[in-house]
């Protein structure tokens, strides 16, 4: 990795560590921001710490997952995260903005400078030649406690790129593709660093979309050289003082290579259930379709919703789709009114949201039941939309707009001529939905607004040297976080109250989880390979903590739910020979004696009367964590002086 962008960021920021592929290193944090739904708990956290004042140069809190206001919870939230926000020195983003990574993108984001977000496309400012990454909340509340953030040395994958797009293929199929080779596992412990000539034939946001869906590959993040065209889109946006060079040595290493020709790239869509299910549109194309959604912080882009307006002009959407629009931003919204295009998606028939996650993260437009729903996002877990039986495929804009004029799944290169789409030299800046931090004094004086939805944070026990309990639930492969915490409309606005969102721990997979957890004295998840794949929501370790869950059994850990893991103090064990995996089953009695954590442990099957080896990647510092009972209660020990 020799002379790649990863290692020259990786250097400047280095804090602790032996940059070899596989050590554990400790960066500073430049930047943080958080979204709503995990941010009330970050921020819940950083008030734990003590902390009287945010330690980066830069924290941005944002709205935008949890606007439905159909009772007082979510807005509740927002008022708190507003006045947290000023209280300890963080700009605001208030909901109606738009989504966090769009606009990190468009305001904030800056090549060279690190950032952990409390979202797994955190990795969106990679396009700018950010290295961003996602994290739990609790790792972003200490980075803003000024803690370095904890990262095993990635291998640096080289993405080579070359030639050009065709017209009707755009940035989503360059990130599908990559899906398609080396599906949902296939970034793990690698950064994904594009190069080649091809890079300049994308315009940051296009590259914004391959670095958001990069986290699908499970990599530590993807990242984009900053060039010319980051610094023309620096000084469109205003902010071009901003702008610095940072490119690969001419002689730069990787420690892998994947190329791909740009000009032999064709739409591609992603299958139900698993945005690396990919294949070439015209291999599925006829299928029916119900429900379009364009949007997300993958392809929300003014160029995005310029080639859906512009494909819609003069066109009406198919009779029995319903097409739905969630502008990434008011900047998006403030183009397309003020070019005419936004009446193009008007006089189709398109259904207009909030510039929101809206129906990605199952907020609203739920497809109707058994649906085909064609999606511009980056996630078809099962479930995901609202509704559990449809059937959610992930494309690009391009191909979105074509099934949503035919009413089924179309190349978008049937529609004829491309549309020829002209991008401003110079955005429209209005941040006046973005307030500023206040001044120390000023802040000091600020008073926190909790409502009725926002509980104390639950404190947790030092972990005894022995843990006993049963195996509370027995789980396959390719666990998501949303099948263990699951999102959606009446869910999400619990995120601020552990007692009452842990009842839904699991819920989609066995409904009876969370009480039998809470009524035995506690136990083990048994998992199968890629366990907590998908967002970073540390709900996901935070409320099985809460129901007494004590360590977690499994084959491989997604990255950023292995972490959480740990910071809420549940062990996260591997089976050292998978096949035992099958040898444990639902309510067996276990214990399992992690007095030492250097080595391997000893897992006691109680009730069938045997014993096997497990394993584990805990640092030193990960077994203090553990056995303080959490990072939480660590960083205080560290950092609140
Ligand atoms: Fe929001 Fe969906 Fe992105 S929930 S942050 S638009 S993945």
């Amino acid at each position: 990795m020799k002379g790649t962008i990863t290692e020259k960021i990786l250097k400047q920021h280095l804090v602790e560590g032996n940059m070899t592929v596989g050590s554990e290193i400790a960066i500073k944090i430049d930047n943080t921001l958080t979204q709503d739904a995990t941010g009330t708990m970050a921020y819940l956290q950083f008030e734990a710490i003590g902390i009287d004042r945010v330690k980066t140069e830069l924290s941005v809190s944002f709205v935008d997952h949890n606007t439905l206001q159909t009772d007082f919870k979510n807005a509740d939230d927002h008022r708190y995260l507003q006045s947290v926000a000023k209280r300890y020195g963080l700009y605001f983003s208030k909901p109606g903005n738009g989504i966090c990574h769009q606009l990190f993108l468009e305001r904030f984001a800056r090549p060279g400078k690190t950032l952990i977000g409390s979202d797994s496309h955190t990795p969106t400012a990679g396009g700018i030649g950010c290295f961003a990454m996602g994290a739990g909340g609790l790792d972003v509340a200490a980075a803003m406690a000024g803690a370095p953030f904890r990262i095993k040395f990635p291998k640096v994958v080289g993405v080579k790129l070359v030639g050009k797009l065709n017209d009707w293929v755009s940035a989503k199929d360059v990130i599908l593709e990559v899906l398609r080779r080396i599906d949902v596992k296939g970034g793990v412990g690698k950064v994904l660093e594009y190069f080649g000539p091809g890079v300049k034939t994308l315009s940051v946001p296009d590259r914004a979309t391959i670095t958001n869906m990069g986290t699908e590959t499970g990599c530590t993040t993807s990242i984009f050289p900053s060039d010319e065209i980051t610094k023309a889109f620096l000084e469109a946006q205003g902010r071009g003082e901003q702008w610095i060079e940072l490119v690969p040595d001419n002689d730069a290493e990787y420690d892998e290579i994947m190329e791909i020709d740009l000009s032999t790239l064709e739409p591609m869509i992603a299958l139900p259930h698993s945005p690396g299910n990919v294949k070439k549109v015209r291999e599925v194309a006829g299928i029916k379709v119900d429900q379009i959604s364009v949007g997300s912080c993958t392809n929300s882009s003014l160029r995005d919703l310029k080639v859906v307006a512009n494909a819609l002009k003069g066109r009406t959407v198919s009779e029995n789709v319903s097409l739905t629009i969630s502008p990434g931003s008011r900047q998006v919204v403030e183009h397309m009114v003020d070019s005419g295009e936004f009446n193009y998606l008007v006089q189709a028939g398109a259904r207009i949201l909030e510039n929101a996650c809206g129906p990605c993260i199952g907020m609203g437009s739920a497809p109707c039941s058994g649906a085909v729903s064609v999606r511009t996002f980056n996630r078809n877990f099962e479930g995901r939309s609202g509704t559990k039986d449809a059937q959610v495929y992930l494309a690009s804009p391009e191909v979105a707009v074509a099934a949503a004029i035919t009413g089924e799944i179309t190349d978008p290169r049937d529609l004829g001529e491309y549309p020829k789409i002209q991008m401003p030299d110079k955005f429209f800046v209005n941040d006046n939905m973005i307030l500023n931090p206040l001044p120390p004094e000023e802040a000091q004086k600020v008073e926190i607004i909790r409502g009725p939805n926002i509980k104390p944070l639950p404190s947790f026990d030092k972990l005894p040297d022995v843990l006993e309990g049963t195996a509370l639930i027995k789980v396959g492969d390719n666990i998501t976080t949303d099948h263990i915490m699951p999102a959606g409309a009446k869910i999400l606005p619990l995120r601020s109250n552990i007692p009452e969102i842990s009842k839904h721990v699991f819920e989609a997979v066995d409904e009876s989880f969370a009480k039998r957890a809470l009524e035995s004295s506690g136990g083990f998840i048994i998992g199968g390979e890629n366990y907590g794949q998908g967002s970073s929501r540390e709900h996901a370790a935070l409320a099985p903590k809460y129901l007494g869950v004590k360590a977690v059994i499994v084959k491989s850990f997604a990255r950023i739910h292995l972490a959480n893991l740990i910071n809420f103090g549940i062990v996260p064990l591997t089976f050292k020979n998978p096949e035992d995996y099958d040898r444990i089953d639902l309510g067996d009695k276990i214990e399992i004696d992690i007095g030492d954590l250097k080595g391997d442990v000893k897992l006691k099957n109680i009730t069938k009367g045997f014993e096997i080896e497990l394993t584990h990647t805990l640092s030193e510092l990960d077994a203090e964590i553990l056995k303080i009972g959490g990072k939480l209660p660590w960083i205080k020990e560290h950092f609140s002086k």
